[in-house]
């Protein structure tokens, strides 16, 4: 009998969750909010719903007989998805309410780091109010990140000496997110670390975690990294699995980190079955903690699943069952992904355009294309305002991963852009250049 599988989340994210789970001969139904058209065709059927409505995707998860559900988006997570679908007796790749504070509040994570002693934590303190926040700051040695304590779709971040100049400008927005209540209630103040940014990401049953290969995402908008944050326009992974900054030690840490983290959890009585997103600056003293996402991220999922011709059903239900068997057989390739995004994406997106696509011409120059959220209608894809669709090239090297994307790239047209120095040769090698002095 062939597994039903319920996958929430109508992304790019999510339609490469859709298409490793059908490789491998899972049914799959899907929750989304846009009518993504690569998610729809793989999909047994479909529910247009917001993934937040936890009572009408539950019901539809009841309806289709799904055994299990592969949640994409952190918001569904924070309302209690997980919980409820569970109650029902589906297993679940995605944590609970309260296994997912390990990104709906950076307060919980920081507080939850330092008391298990876990290693790789900041300097930092929590905050409620503009004075103690003040006093603090005053004594702080170095420079300090800002960060409000709730979810914010990855933009309440402001970073002193970058968008932030001084002490007096940290406490102007300190009173902003403490005033407008952004993200929330409360702040975060830490120690601004200074280094390369990598992503690993890592199958968690609620007591172990399995890593996937290391992921570097581009958040700024524009080549040659300016402009403004993005929820990511492009990612690549390397063939041995690492970064080119990145040792194989430094990556053990970042996974020892992670499984620490987890261990915590379970003693805080909240054991955490998903994906665990790390986010990691490799500083002078090795891998430090940015933050956690309680999912896989997005663009970085349609790397890593493009790498997974097989095995993640398996892997998933191991979540869920909270027993991971022993390796996740990624191919040993690298993968260069960029993001097709609406003409103005990062300031104001044009949304309602609509954009042609070639699948055909895609697949016969060798890349695999993932839909994001994109509408169709009337058999015409349109941009909304978000991220319109990734394209994927694998290779035994970055550079050709990268020639194999820009290829398929190039039967795509709209009013769309792209960021193209992603995976290219240049921006690697500054990476590595930048890893050297930051070591010293
Ligand atoms: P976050 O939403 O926590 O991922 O933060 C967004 C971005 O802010 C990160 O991707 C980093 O570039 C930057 N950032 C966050 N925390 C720190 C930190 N402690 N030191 C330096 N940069 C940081
Ligand atoms: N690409 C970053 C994220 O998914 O949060």
């Amino acid at each position: 009998m062939k597994t039903k599988v319920l996958v929430v989340g109508g992304g790019g994210r999510e339609h490469a969750i859709v298409e490793a789970l059908s490789r491998d001969g899972a049914l799959v139904y899907s929750a989304m909010k846009n009518l993504n058209p690569g998610i729809a065709r793989s999909a047994q059927r479909y529910a247009l719903v917001h993934e937040t409505d936890v009572a009408k995707v539950t019901e539809f998860a009841l309806a289709s007989g799904v055994e299990l559900a592969v949640i994409g988006p952190e918001a569904p997570l924070e309302a209690g998805l997980a919980d409820e679908l569970i109650r029902q007796g589906i297993g679940c790749v995605g944590p609970t309410k309260a296994a997912a504070r390990l990104e709906t509040s950076k307060r919980f994570t920081r507080r939850l780091l330092k008391k298990h002693s876990v290693p790789g934590n900041v300097a930092f303190g929590t905050f409620q109010d503009l004075e103690s926040a003040r006093l603090f700051v005053d004594d702080f040695p170095g420079e300090l990140v800002v960060k409000p304590e709730g979810l914010t779709g990855g933009k309440g971040v402001k970073v002193e000496g970058e968008h932030l100049s001084g002490k007096g400008e940290v406490m102007d927005y300190v009173k902003e997110i403490l005033d407008k209540r952004i993200g929330g209630a409360g702040v975060v103040l830490e120690e601004r670390l200074i280094g390369e940014e990598f992503t690993l990401q890592a199958f968690c049953d609620g007591k172990d975690v399995r890593g996937m290969p290391l992921v570097q995402d581009h958040k700024r908008a524009y080549d040659g990294d300016v402009g403004p944050n993005t929820g990511g326009m492009g990612s690549y992974t390397d063939a041995d699995h690492l970064l080119p900054f990145v040792t194989e030690d430094e990556r053990q840490e970042a996974e020892e980190i992670m499984r620490r983290t987890i261990g915590a959890m379970r003693d805080e009585g909240a054991p955490y079955r998903g994906v665990l997103y790390g986010q990691f600056m490799l500083t002078r003293d090795g891998p430090k903690v940015i933050e956690f996402n309680a999912r896989f991220g997005d663009p970085e999922a349609m790397n890593v699943l493009t790498l997974l011709e097989n095995g993640f059903l398996e892997v998933c239900q191991g979540v869920a069952d909270g027993k991971l068997g022993k390796a996740v057989p990624f191919l040993p390739k690298a993968t260069v992904c960029k993001y097709v995004v609406p003409a103005g994406y990062g300031t104001e997106s044009r949304s309602g355009r609509p954009v042609k696509v070639d699948e055909k011409a895609i697949s016969n120059a060798g890349a695999r294309l993932y839909y994001a959220s994109v509408d169709e209608r009337d058999g015409v894809v349109y941009t909304t305002s978000s991220r319109s669709l990734g394209v994927v090239g694998m290779a035994d090297s970055i550079e050709d991963a990268e020639a194999v994307c820009e290829e398929g790239l190039k039967h795509i047209h709209g009013e769309v852009f792209v960021r193209h120095d992603i995976g290219k040769d240049a921006l690697v090698r500054r990476r590595v250049e930048h890893m050297r002095q930051v070591r010293g």
